[in-house]
């Protein structure tokens, strides 16, 4: 793992690197298989509207590169966050919950919005707004009585925030939470948790240390490394560990007869 979470850091210093160099490619509107127009579900949620375009192929090998780490005994559940707000950790974690849930074996996937300050899970998935974790761990409700899905795709679940609570730290490092963890691991193959962002507020780092690893989303031409490597000091010290980053607000150039066989 420690070999492999080096190859990532790699990878994203030198992607890092070439962002100036990258040009955007337009897709084509005849990949679209389902039209936007249809669902309430937000644009940014393409492997929900249009599995096989490009960026949806993104979050594919996204996939691919969690579903092959460790051997054959990939982590289970994975925290999502950033350094600071609106780097993309909400539209990342529906688009993987998407590509995971759809992956052949059809895996049951839960993603759980545990960013009690301002969850916007189920605004991207255009439903109101539920009761969802922070009556969990306050013992109003029970898990079960708050998941919900959308019709489409029934592998997959989901759990709303909830009302913002006086202390999202306190209820988020409870002995609740862990427990509701352990629960949701007996019944899904994979827990993906959407956090606020570390430098903000310390949640990321509490959940993060309870699961088998945290993504850390970092918006390309924005964030700059300092922030970055901060941050990974803060889910450090949190006894959090980094598995992988993903870029976002990345343009893409390739050449035509490329993107034709992608
Ligand atoms: N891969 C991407 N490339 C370009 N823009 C993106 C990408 N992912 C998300 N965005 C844009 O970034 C903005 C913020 O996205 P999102 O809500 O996912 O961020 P966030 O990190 O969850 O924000 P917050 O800190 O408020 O929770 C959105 O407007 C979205 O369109
Ligand atoms: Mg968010």
């Amino acid at each position: 793992m420690g070999k492999i979470t080096k190859a990532l850091k790699k990878a994203t210093e030198d992607r890092l690197g070439r962002i100036e160099k990258i040009t955007k490619i337009k897709e084509r509107d005849q990949l679209i298989v389902k039209k936007i127009g249809e669902s309430e579900i937000d644009p940014n949620i393409v492997s929900y509207f249009d599995p096989k375009a490009l960026i949806s192929e993104q979050y594919k090998i996204l996939r691919t590169n969690i579903l092959s780490m460790n051997k054959g005994r990939p982590p289970r559940t994975l925290v999502i966050t950033s350094s600071i707000h609106s780097e993309g950790k909400t539209v990342t974690s529906l688009n993987l919950a998407f590509s995971l849930a759809q992956a052949v074996h059809k895996p049951r996937v839960l993603l759980v919005d545990a960013d009690m300050r301002k969850g916007k899970v189920s605004r991207y998935l255009g439903v109101d707004n539920k009761e969802g974790l922070s009556e969990v761990l306050s013992g109003q409700r029970k898990a079960s009585e708050t998941l919900f899905h959308i019709a489409d795709q029934p592998n997959l679940t989901f759990m709303d925030s909830g009302s913002v609570p006086e202390n999202p730290s306190e209820l988020l490092s409870s002995n609740e939470m862990k427990e509701f963890i352990t629960e949701m691991e007996s019944n899904y193959d994979h827990i993906l948790i959407d956090t606020p962002p570390i430098i903000s507020v310390t949640d990321s780092g509490i959940v993060g240390a309870m699961v088998d690893g945290v993504i850390m989303v970092i918006q390309a031409g924005r964030t700059q490394r300092g922030i970055v490597k901060r941050a990974e000091e803060l889910l450090f010290q949190a006894h959090s560990k980094v598995l992988g980053h993903v870029l976002t607000n990345i343009e893409y150039h390739l050449p035509e007869y490329i993107y034709r066989y992608l």
